[in-house]
């Protein structure tokens, strides 16, 4: 597979369409019996799941709200406006401060910045590019100190370097040193740092004993679970199979009920590599996978789009073919012991996993909601055998050692089922290749595959509420999404819980368990939100209609409940912002009552970046945001500046520094109301 030529950054690389091999056990989805009932203008219209559902199965599947006059909005906020430019904008009333820029030190001895010499050496104490999830965690129940855990997914190789003229597309990496590619790893993983509020402001304690930087240069994990020791995951460096050299590609997470932070591997393909080239010259990106090609090219494996391969060879899939099956897990990191080695659990399964939601369930196991986040791959839950004993974190952080990882489908009667992948249980026998359960969740896709999991559009995160008992799922957009899906990829269908076709603006979907039990094998199910601008109806938008011309949005991604148990939502459209016009933003929606699915735009980030985090204190005062690659994606749509291409020496906006000869820096933000107080209280 070659990543599409139009894609300018690893960004929207990573937004490319991969191909999947068909899946047999799709042909007869509901997607044909919907589209044969209804037809194509309903499902282009995305109207498809209201009429089609209403009609077939006697319910309302989706919201239609009509907000009564009186309502009051539960955000107190006076809403920002949308748009796109060089910097950032919040709600009125707030200060946004820049708390942590890339390359910020992280240490007392850490060296200064200085952009025009990058070292691996300097990096691995500053801190990371491409800020993702944020965590917090108080220190001894405190409110103005803290440990602040940050993942920093990539690198976006073009802003970080002069004078690169190499694209992702071309596999052309000369430009690609050594010392640049390991400054690329140092950038990656995740900061660990204690911040201080100071003066109303939020400020890094350098000299913390908590602060840490760990990368997929130099740190060191462990694995347990199913696949801990087998023989797939042993490499020549380690043959016990027990120990890893970092993580890669860390995109959102979560916080354990016992104070530890998950850490999410979600594009790891891209970071293994091939010399081996086609008659054109383009690196192969198919059939290297051996006896286990079946899994690589479920994966993606190899998607060279970083040449780390070239200088270490456990990147390189022809002198490490195992290497691959070491990535695509959860990692789980206690913050508060520096010196602790961070842990793979593989019981959760591997997948290009989004993030790692963990609610405590009624019965005092552990849930956690992960999405996988590829167009028509699936949704996840895992559920711990053990309980949470509050009392003892020693054992705590075994709970996800043991239990059992379930995967969704979505049926037409407004119901989903949580399949188990358990070896031996249904297809998954040797029969079908699975020998054990480490191969279950080594190919936890393929395993999925077999039990017939309902494809969805790109599953983002996926966030529990535990004041209503409800669960949230991000599904960001999939225009691979098509009537009729074709022989080839009949994943693509549209489905009932996916209806729209070519889905460029995403929906938003709400799981309520039964009786507040997320361990329950079936859930209810309806479709909240479809995203996309109301005012057009061949969008088949689906708002509240006190919705504001400001406040609707597109690709819904990273998501938090706040203290009162409302919902916030953060965007990252990639370029795909030229359909909306909008910058990436983070916008108040409302679940509950009459405003149920009204959206309110809070805070919205610089041209070409994309809005992560968000992360509220305990007590609401402060909301962290992470503003990922600014003056990236989509910066040709950006009238301004208008070229193809961000480049180090030439970029969209210099956000947040604006000064000559300083690069664009991904940078996490501390917003707090002006007099202090609640934000929106
Ligand atoms: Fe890294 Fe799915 O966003
Ligand atoms: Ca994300
Ligand atoms: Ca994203």
């Amino acid at each position: 597979m070659r990543i599409e030529d139009d894609f300018a950054t690893k960004a929207e690389a990573a937004e490319a369409a991969e191909d999947i091999p068909s899946n047999p056990h799709l042909e007869n989805s509901i997607g044909d019996v919907i589209y044969r009932r209804y037809g194509r203008r309903d499902v282009l219209k995305g109207t498809l799941a209201v009429t089609a559902s209403t009609a077939l199965f006697g319910r309302q599947a989706l919201t239609s709200a009509r907000a009564q006059d009186a309502a009051a909005s539960s955000f107190n906020f006076t809403e920002t406006q949308a748009g796109v430019d060089e910097t950032h904008h919040v709600a009125s009333g707030y200060d946004a401060d820049i708390l942590l820029r890339w390359g910020d030190p992280l240490f007392e001895d850490s060296p200064k910045f200085d952009p025009a010499s990058l070292t691996a050496e300097a990096q691995l104490r500053q801190f990371g590019y491409n800020n993702d999830y944020v965590g917090f965690f108080p220190i001894d129940g405190a409110s103005d100190r803290a440990l602040l855990c940050v993942n920093h997914e990539y690198t976006n190789t073009e802003l970080m370097f002069p004078g690169i003229t190499a694209r992702p597309d071309k596999n052309d990496f000369e430009e690609i040193t050594r010392d640049r590619a390991e400054v690329e790893m140092a950038a990656h993983g995740i900061t660990v740092v204690e911040i201080i509020l100071k003066d109303g402001r939020w400020v890094p304690n350098r000299s913390s004993r908590y602060n840490r930087r760990i990368t997929p240069l130099n740190t060191e994990m462990s694995v347990d679970g199913p696949a801990a020791g087998h023989r797939r995951m042993v490499t020549r460096a380690d043959p016990s199979g027990r120990r890893i050299t970092g993580t890669i590609n860390n995109c959102a997470g979560g916080i354990t009920p016992w104070g530890t932070y998950l850490t999410a591997e979600e594009n790891f393909h891209g970071y293994f590599w091939t010399d081996k080239k086609d008659e054109d010259g383009k690196r192969l990106r198919k059939g290297l996978g051996g006896d286990q090609n079946a899994s690589y090219e479920r994966y993606g494996i190899p998607a060279n789009w970083y040449n780390w391969g070239t200088y270490h060879d456990r990147f390189n899939v022809e002198k490490e073919p195992n290497e691959p099956n070491r990535f695509g897990w959860i990692v789980e990191i206690d913050p508060f012991d520096p010196a602790s080695t961070p842990v793979k659990h593989t019981a959760l399964g591997r997948f290009k996993h989004e993030g790692a939601e963990c609610i405590v369930n009624s019965d005092g196991r552990v849930v956690v909601y992960c999405g996988d986040d590829q167009r028509s791959d699936y949704l996840y839950r895992y559920v711990s055998s053990g309980k949470v004993d509050p009392d003892d974190k020693a054992a705590n952080m075994r709970l996800l050692s043991e239990g059992t990882l379930f995967v969704a489908r979505f049926n037409v009667d407004g119901s989903v089922d949580w399949l188990p992948l358990l070896f031996g249980v249904g297809p998954l026998t040797p029969d079908n290749g699975f020998e054990s359960q480490a191969d279950v969740v080594i190919d936890a896709r393929l395993a999925a595959d077999l039990l017939g999991a309902t494809p969805m559009d790109r599953p983002e995160d996926v966030q529990p509420n535990e004041k209503t008992g409800k669960v949230y799922v991000m599904l960001t957009n999939n225009k691979k999404r098509q009537l009729t899906g074709s022989a080839k990829e009949p994943r693509h269908r549209v489905n009932v819980a996916n209806p729209r076709a070519v889905n460029l603006f995403g929906h938003i979907i709400e799981l309520t368990p039964p009786n507040g039990d997320h361990g329950a094998d079936k859930m209810v199910w309806e479709i909240m939100i479809r995203c996309g601008d109301p005012a057009v109806e061949a969008v088949g938008a689906l708002w509240n209609e006190k919705t504001s011309a400001d406040g609707w949005f597109a690709a819904p991604d990273n998501c938090a409940i706040d203290a009162d148990g409302r919902l916030w939502v953060a965007t990252d459209q990639g370029k795909g912002w030229k359909h909306t016009g909008k910058a990436d933003g983070l916008y108040g929606v409302e679940t509950e009552g009459a405003l149920r699915a009204t959206s309110k735009l809070f805070f919205r980030v610089p041209v070409g970046a994309e809005m992560c985090g968000p992360c509220f204190t305990p007590d609401a005062e402060t909301l962290f945001l992470a503003v990922q690659h600014p003056a990236s994606d989509g910066v040709k749509d950006y009238e301004p500046f208008g070229k193809e291409r961000s480049t180090f020496e030439d970029p969209a906006t210099r956000w947040p520094d604006f000064k000559d000869n300083m690069p664009p820096r991904p940078s996490v933000i501390a917003i707090r109301k002006q007099g202090g107080g609640k934000i929106a209280g």
